[in-house]
């Protein structure tokens, strides 16, 4: 079989790789993201290496400036990669060769690429989640500022998409906020435990070079070298952790979205997203898709998708690395591509939206102070069993009239066990509904404020 050129770990081959199997075998293409992490993983273990006296402090300044000048040129979109070159670690260190000579060669001493794409890629996770976060944090605060400024703007409550009790639009837009803050939370927790560092463990069994790895750990901010070589090449619990929180991140946008899908509705028309977040139809003129909150609905399940594709790929994977895990990089890469993405949309779309307050106002039915009027009748004495009897009564024979409860006159009320009617019809109103409920976390405007209150707690209490 013809290859094409021999590779770096080319001694005990006779040909190169097979066309098909470069193709099968080949990730730079998508690993290249990682490489501003394998550069500063790169130069920490070669401080470790003056230190193994493998290198000294010049050639380590050499290779160092060397890997960074790459770096640069990176981003400048000079192009560095030959068709040749397998991954970013082999890129890098064969570009790095080029352009110092064979010192190049030293700085995979007492590496393997196995130790270098574990620390890598958990680098790149970690900074990867610091980003979201930021991103989390200014949703959060939009939803917040948009709660703030529509207090008192009532509408109709839903469970099972069915109008259910009246609460503020403020109280539902907290609901979000107290959704994102868990995410905030989950992915602080999950950069509060992924703190080690894998680098001098080698491919298996530890670098024979060694080097104070707590020193190497802290230079690139992780809190201590990893306990287990084994385990340090061989886990990817991590990204299974990291890919889980981002699902729910995803999962929490997409729920909203569904809302306001249907919020866009001409049925509903609460809200109208800004034509920057909605597109046309290619045939239909007068249409005006909610298509940014559709697309959040589906890139969650494509999100989804790259969780159960990882979980699949690692369960079965025999111990330590085997090349199954080179796996692990493009369904992690694709969701923090996405996960970013959909939060800058969400943020942005909600922030140049315009809220129907009429509209959400106007729809909602009496219907829905149903269960006040039978709190009102406990409060007279009756027992709420039958409360909800009499109301549920007066709502059955309402419907049959093509009525409304509050529609029938006082006699049927009367008829059907209400005493006072009109007094009772006089208070009954949508606000009198809300504002019964300010228990804590209720929709009332005193729980509202607490509500506000938490929530500035809470961003302040980020410490990014
Ligand atoms: N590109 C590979 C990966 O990301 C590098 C590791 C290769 N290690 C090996 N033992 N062949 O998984």
């Amino acid at each position: 079989m013809q290859g094409i050129e021999k590779k770096m770990w080319d001694g005990r081959f006779e040909s190169g790789m097979a066309p098909s199997m470069i193709d099968l075998s080949f990730s730079l293409a998508f690993d290249q993201e990682l490489i501003e992490e394998d550069i500063q993983g790169s130069i920490a273990h070669g401080k470790g290496l003056v230190e193994s006296g493998v290198l000294s402090e010049e050639e380590f300044q050499k290779i160092a400036n060397g890997l960074r000048s790459i770096l640069i040129d990176y981003k400048k979109g000079m192009p560095l990669w030959n068709a040749g070159d397998e991954d970013i670690h082999m890129a890098v260190e064969r570009v790095l060769t080029e352009r110092i000579g064979q010192l190049g060669k030293k700085i995979h001493t007492g590496r393997s690429r196995n130790d270098q794409v574990s620390t890598d890629f958990k680098l790149y996770m970690r900074h990867r989640a610091q980003e979201i976060l930021v991103l989390e944090k200014d949703l959060a605060k939009t939803l917040l500022e948009l709660s703030k400024n529509y207090v008192g703007k009532i509408m109709p409550g839903y469970t099972h998409l069915q109008q259910a009790q009246p609460i503020y639009f403020s109280h539902y837009l907290m609901s979000f906020f107290f959704a994102v803050s868990r995410d905030i939370l989950r992915l602080k927790n999950f950069l509060s435990l992924h703190t080690e560092l894998p680098l001098g463990s080698g491919a298996i069994a530890g670098s024979a070079f060694p080097y104070r790895r707590n020193l190497v750990a802290k230079e690139l901010g992780f809190n201590a070298p990893s306990p287990n070589s084994i385990d340090a090449v061989s886990h990817r619990d991590m990204a299974l952790e990291f890919l889980s929180d981002l699902s729910i991140v995803a999962n929490t946008l997409s729920r909203y979205a569904e809302d306001f899908v249907n919020w866009s509705s001409s049925e509903f028309s609460f809200l109208t997203l800004h034509d920057a977040f909605s597109s046309g139809s290619s045939m239909m003129p007068q249409k005006k898709n909610p298509d940014s909150m559709e697309l959040i609905r589906g890139k969650a399940g494509r999100m989804i998708g790259n969780y159960t594709a990882l979980f699949t790929l690692v369960k079965g994977a025999p111990l330590s690395y085997s090349r199954d895990l080179q796996e692990d990089k493009e369904p992690v890469i694709d969701s923090v591509q996405t996960v970013k993405v959909i939060l800058q949309v969400m943020k942005e779309a909600l922030e140049t939206a315009t809220f129907n307050f009429d509209k959400m106002e106007s729809r909602m039915l009496p219907a829905l102070l149903a269960t006040d009027l039978a709190d009102l009748l406990v409060e007279n004495g009756t027992p709420f069993r039958d409360a909800h009897h009499i109301v549920g009564s007066l709502v059955g024979s309402a419907a049959k009239q093509g009525k409304e409860f509050t529609e029938l006159s006082d006699e049927e009320w009367e008829n059907a066990g209400v005493q006072a009617p009109k007094a009772i019809k006089e208070k009954l109103t949508f606000l009198y509904s809300i504002e019964r409920r300010n228990i804590e976390g209720g929709t009332g405007s005193n729980s509202l404020q607490e509500q506000f209150t938490k929530a500035e707690n809470f961003l302040e209490s980020l410490n990014f």
